[in-house]
């Protein structure tokens, strides 16, 4: 088995906290564990230009190797083209979109440049994994440089149906450049089908219901590979930390009160202005709840450079304000906002003392937060999980109490349906998610993906 090369923007550098990192950089490194190779990605530094030089450290049998971007090209290529004109698109969030021709160009060349790296680096029998949406173009770069190595991009946002992909202007550059990979995941079926759909519109091609095609120079499979979580790992660490120093202190802090927590970067995705107004219908309509349950939502400040990202922490500063202003007691705050991240063992006991979780994004690649906190549940005494119907992860929890998170009164509903669930249906339905997350371990995701990336190529159907 040749070495596995993993190219993403974010790296997760050894001995970092991974608090911040987002759903990706977490799930590569669960991934990574037990295999030999190179994690290649941006080393979260700037320097005056984007450097073809890597920093290089090794941890184990990985080589870490890094390049810093330069300032214009932090601007315009991560805060500019990947999180100001293709998140939004990816997301359905066209009104959102800004584009600029400069964005693009420097998007093109730090793919360029991390391909130059990259390459000697590399060796003929390297199996490469690209992710999500940074470096589409990355494996045509490696191509150019006369790269002969399967190479398989895995996405780990949604991708939307071709009316809304081809608003992106110059969306063709894009499509041309997925046709450089032997194999592309996505993370549904939904997804799937609209990316099959969009290369079949702009290339003129069929593609066999499974998602295979040829494109002269490759044959390329498209496939859903939903990601998943290491359950037992976080079952074992929200059993032990559910005793830690902090969830001693949260229980304590809550006294009798349930707990609803809400945990996510800063993002747009994540509906948390409209999650903020479905708990103020709860307190509203349900007045039965106040000062019986506590609404904790944690926010870390994410991609604060970004306008749309800084807008929606002045929106969600006052509206977290209103909220408490309209509804505190002296001894009660319904409300607990903090924009700070926790490391993920801290995190998991928090999981474990929620009564019910509100997962509610407008629209999520997949979203492992539903996951994580349904392997931290105790099987005796599991809470409730509020799960968007727009998230990935809804394929897999259809247990949860599904909802869509643009009716903030069907949210209240839920939310008050998960408060006053008997123990028995929480179980029940507990249980049905957890063979669901325990089935698809990030172990399985990977060995499924790179399975079929280094397997023979089935015949093409016409
Ligand atoms: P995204 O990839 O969009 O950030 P996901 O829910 O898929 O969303 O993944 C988020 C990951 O980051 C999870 O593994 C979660 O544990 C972690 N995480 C999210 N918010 C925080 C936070 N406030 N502190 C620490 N870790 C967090
Ligand atoms: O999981 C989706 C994702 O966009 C990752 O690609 C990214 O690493 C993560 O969210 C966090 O965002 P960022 O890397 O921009 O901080």
């Amino acid at each position: 088995m040749g070495r596995l090369v993993i190219v993403s923007n974010r790296v997760l550098l050894p001995g970092a906290r991974s608090g911040r990192a987002g759903g990706l950089a977490v799930a590569l490194r669960d991934a990574l564990r037990g295999r030999s190779g190179i994690w290649f990605g941006w080393s979260g530094a700037t320097a005056d230009v984007t450097s073809a030089e890597p920093r290089i450290a090794q941890a184990g049998p990985i080589q870490y190797a890094t390049p810093d971007l330069g300032a214009s090209d932090f601007e315009l290529y991560y805060n500019g083209y990947c999180n100001g004109t293709l998140w939004p698109l990816l997301h359905y969030r066209l009104g959102l979109l800004e584009f600029r021709r400069e964005s693009l160009e420097a998007y093109l060349r730090v793919n360029e440049i991390f391909a130059e790296a990259l390459s000697s680096l590399l060796r003929p029998d390297d199996l490469i994994w690209v992710h999500d949406y940074h470096l589409i173009p990355l494996a045509a770069s490696l191509r150019s440089r006369g790269a002969a190595n399967r190479i398989g991009l895995f996405l780990h946002t949604p991708f939307p149906p071709p009316p809304v992909f081809t608003t992106l202007p110059r969306y063709e550059i894009l499509v041309n450049a997925l046709a450089s990979y032997d194999l592309i995941g996505l993370q549904t079926e939904g997804d799937r089908g609209n990316l099959c759909r969009t290369i079949a519109q702009h290339r003129q091609v069929e593609l066999t219901p499974e998602g295979d095609v040829d494109l002269g120079a490759r044959h390329l499979r498209i496939r859903a590979f939903p990601i998943g979580i290491d359950a037992a790992g976080v079952r074992n660490m929200a059993e032990s930390m559910s005793r830690g120093p902090e969830a001693r202190r949260l229980v304590q802090s809550l006294g009798d009160r349930q707990l609803i927590l809400g945990v996510d970067r800063l993002d747009y995705s994540k509906g948390l202005p409209q999650r903020f107004e479905a708990f103020e219908r709860l307190l509203v309509d349900y007045p039965e709840h106040r000062s019986k349950v506590t609404f904790m939502q944690i926010a870390p400040v994410s991609r604060g450079e970004v306008r749309q990202y800084r807008e929606l922490r002045r929106e969600l500063d006052r509206r977290a304000g209103r909220i408490n202003g309209k509804f505190a007691e002296f001894d009660w705050v319904p409300l607990r906002y903090l924009n700070r991240s926790f490391g993920r063992h801290v995190l998991a006991g928090f999981y474990r003392h929620a009564r019910v979780a509100l997962v509610t994004p407008l629209r999520d690649g997949m979203n492992l937060v539903a996951k994580e906190w349904v392997a931290a549940q105790d099987a005796a005494e599991p809470g409730a999980l509020v799960l968007s119907r727009f998230a990935g992860a809804a394929y897999e929890l259809a247990d949860a109490l599904l909802v869509n998170p643009l009716d903030s009164d069907a949210m209240a509903e839920a939310l008050h349906r998960a408060l006053i669930m008997p123990p028995e249906e929480r179980r029940e339905r507990w249980r049905a998610m957890m063979r669901g997350v325990a089935g698809n371990t990030a172990a399985a995701w990977r060995d499924a993906f790179l399975g079929l990336l280094e397997s023979e190529l089935a015949p093409v159907l016409a």
